[in-house]
């Protein structure tokens, strides 16, 4: 039965369909504006927005699995939707901030958890998987990288175990070929415990070429970051609780999550930095 990837242009979504193809699985990849599908030859593609409900039953019809991104105000629709199709099981990527005690209040983990409660409490078997710190993050960077050869950071020595996408694909797709769901859900992080300086530095040698680190503090951040709203400033507030638990002893995961349901280690950031070296030049 064919696995429907919502959200397959996706960093994720995208090595999803990827590694489902892979492995030779029925895929459907899914986007909201069929104008923006670039997934080449012999992929099956259909529209879906978790925001508009009336487009789900089409992309859900004879679909026994799912994957999608987390998105509180569609969840409880497509939960119900997924139902009335017969899907078995759906992967979500949520958050690994769901599991961390002192993340409970923030932003980040109340969308990630309200999404999981919805989905569980109206569709079908639900698997979150949940990633802790994306070393797609690193992405941010490109642009002052790419024109001043600069990066600003707050706590450049804050400390996390960035995972490459392709990693949290394979998880997926695992979870999606019938892994155990605890093993699964676990708290899911890269190998390496890096600081953001070590970050930029594994990207300089990925380019050649040196790339300088400017401190700044966390008012500068949000003048130069924050987009004014409520809802934005409440996610930079999230997101700069982890930066600054990350320069405090335990406060930042690594979990042998990855590599006891791959089978290997988790991909190194040096491997992710090379794999995006065309965004930083
Ligand atoms: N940043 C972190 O450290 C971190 C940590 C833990 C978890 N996460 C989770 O990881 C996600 C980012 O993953 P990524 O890098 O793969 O994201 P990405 O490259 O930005 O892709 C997001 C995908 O979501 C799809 N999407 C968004 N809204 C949708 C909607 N209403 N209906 C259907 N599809 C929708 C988009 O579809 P279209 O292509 O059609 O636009 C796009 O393909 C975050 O949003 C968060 O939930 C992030």
């Amino acid at each position: 039965m064919t696995i429907l990837v919502i959200g397959a242009r996706g960093a994720v979504g995208r090595q999803v369909v990827a590694g489902l193809r892979a492995a030779g699985r029925p895929v459907r990849a899914s986007v909201r504006d069929l104008a923006k599908a670039d997934f080449g030859p012999g992929i099956e593609v259909v529209q879906a927005d978790l925001t508009l409900p009336e487009t789900l039953p089409a992309a859900l019809d004879g679909v026994s699995q799912v994957f999608l991104y987390a998105e509180p105000s569609g969840a409880a629709d497509f939960g119900k939707a997924a139902s009335a199709a017969g899907v078995e099981r759906v992967v979500l990527l949520s958050s690994g901030s769901v599991l961390v005690p002192w993340a409970t209040s923030n932003r980040i983990t109340a969308e990630h958890r309200l999404t999981e409660e919805l989905l569980s409490a109206n569709g079908p078997e639900l698997v979150p998987i949940r990633p802790l710190a994306l070393a797609n993050n690193a992405r941010s960077w490109a642009w002052s990288i790419r024109s001043e050869r600069i990066v600003r950071l707050v706590h450049p020595e804050s400390v996390s175990a960035p995972i490459h996408e392709r990693d949290i694909a394979e998880v997926a797709v695992a979870a999606l070929s019938g892994a155990d769901p605890r093993a699964v859900s676990a708290l899911l992080t890269g190998g390496e415990p890096l600081t953001l300086r070590t970050q930029v530095g594994l990207i300089a040698a990925a380019i050649g070429a040196p790339i300088a680190v400017e401190e700044i503090d966390e008012t500068r951040a949000h003048e130069m970051f924050g987009m004014g709203g409520t809802v934005e400033t409440e996610l930079m507030e999230a997101v700069l609780h982890f930066v600054r638990r990350g320069t405090e002893p335990g406060g930042w995961y690594r979990t042998d999550t990855a590599e006891h349901l791959l089978g290997r280690p988790p991909l190194q950031f040096s491997a992710w930095a090379q794999d995006h070296a065309a965004d930083f030049t």
